[in-house]
């Protein structure tokens, strides 16, 4: 599965991948009632630490067990419980859920009950997801063109649109569980130099499933085309919707 290939990488997610935007913190815990908050696949931390410096009350679940333990590092704060979110049993009703890049983890069939038990009632959902492109289309063409050769073209980091995540289309197509849909997108750009930029390749699992004898000389190309790095662009796209509030 290609869940657990993150574990494997966790120094290189931790320092290559992008994280996220103080903004959306601020716009999701607004939108969000006031109580306790619950992650689903927290990874490394990365959405968590933005989080956790609100002084929210934050229960994370992490499944990788390399992950729990540089997110426990990271983010002392948080109370971290090991194992995939289908497992867990909620001791309380959370006033917020979010995931950062990683509702497409979660049992397609299961996740929209699990996420309707653990809210609270009017508790909101919050789901994120970073898409990355290359800033210049002339050297994201180069790029994508390696890609396709090396046999990388679905989840290839060479994209030419951010594609926007099809995970949150049961929301939008209407379960009446939940309800305020709103969409919001932050977009931002970062220096990668060419190292970092590599690493970030390292962590896409389109690339990290190759065996190295295919991906070694793969990135080894890209590094070619690279120069001394890229500017990437990144957009947080962002679904936020609140569970209905039950008659009572
Ligand atoms: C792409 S990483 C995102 C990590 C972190 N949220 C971030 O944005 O950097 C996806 C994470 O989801 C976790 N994961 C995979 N399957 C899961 C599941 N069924 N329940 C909860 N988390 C899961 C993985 O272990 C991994 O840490």
């Amino acid at each position: 599965m290609r869940s657990v290939v993150f574990g494997e990488a966790v120094d290189l997610y931790e320092s290559a991948r992008p994280g996220y935007p103080e903004r959306l913190a601020t716009e999701v815990l607004e939108y969000a009632p006031d109580g306790p908050v619950l992650e689903v696949g927290a990874g490394t931390g990365k959405a968590t630490a933005v989080f956790a410096a609100r002084g929210i009350d934050l229960t994370c679940v992490e499944p990788d067990e390399r992950m729990a333990t540089a997110l426990a590092a990271n983010c002392p704060g948080v109370r971290v419980q090991v194992g995939i979110f289908e497992d867990y049993t909620p001791d309380r009703r959370f006033a917020l859920l979010y995931s950062a890049q990683a509702w497409h983890w979660v049992d397609p069939e299961r996740r929209w009950d699990l996420a309707h038990a653990a809210l609270a009632p009017s508790g909101a959902l919050a789901l994120f997801w970073n898409h990355y492109l290359v800033t210049d289309p002339a050297l994201r063409a180069r790029l994508a063109e390696v890609d396709h050769r090396h046999g990388v073209s679905s989840f290839s980091l060479h994209q030419d649109h951010p594609i926007r995540n099809e995970e949150v289309q049961h929301l939008l197509t209407g379960d009446p569980r939940f309800t305020d849909l709103d969409e919001r997108s932050y977009t931002w750009t970062e220096w990668y130099d060419a190292a970092r930029y590599l690493d970030l390749v390292r962590t896409i699992s389109a690339y990290r499933i190759l065996p190295p004898e295919r991906r070694e000389p793969l990135l080894a190309e890209l590094a070619s085309a690279l120069g001394d790095g890229i500017e990437m662009t990144f957009v947080t796209d962002l679904t936020l919707a609140r569970r209905t509030p039950s008659p009572s």
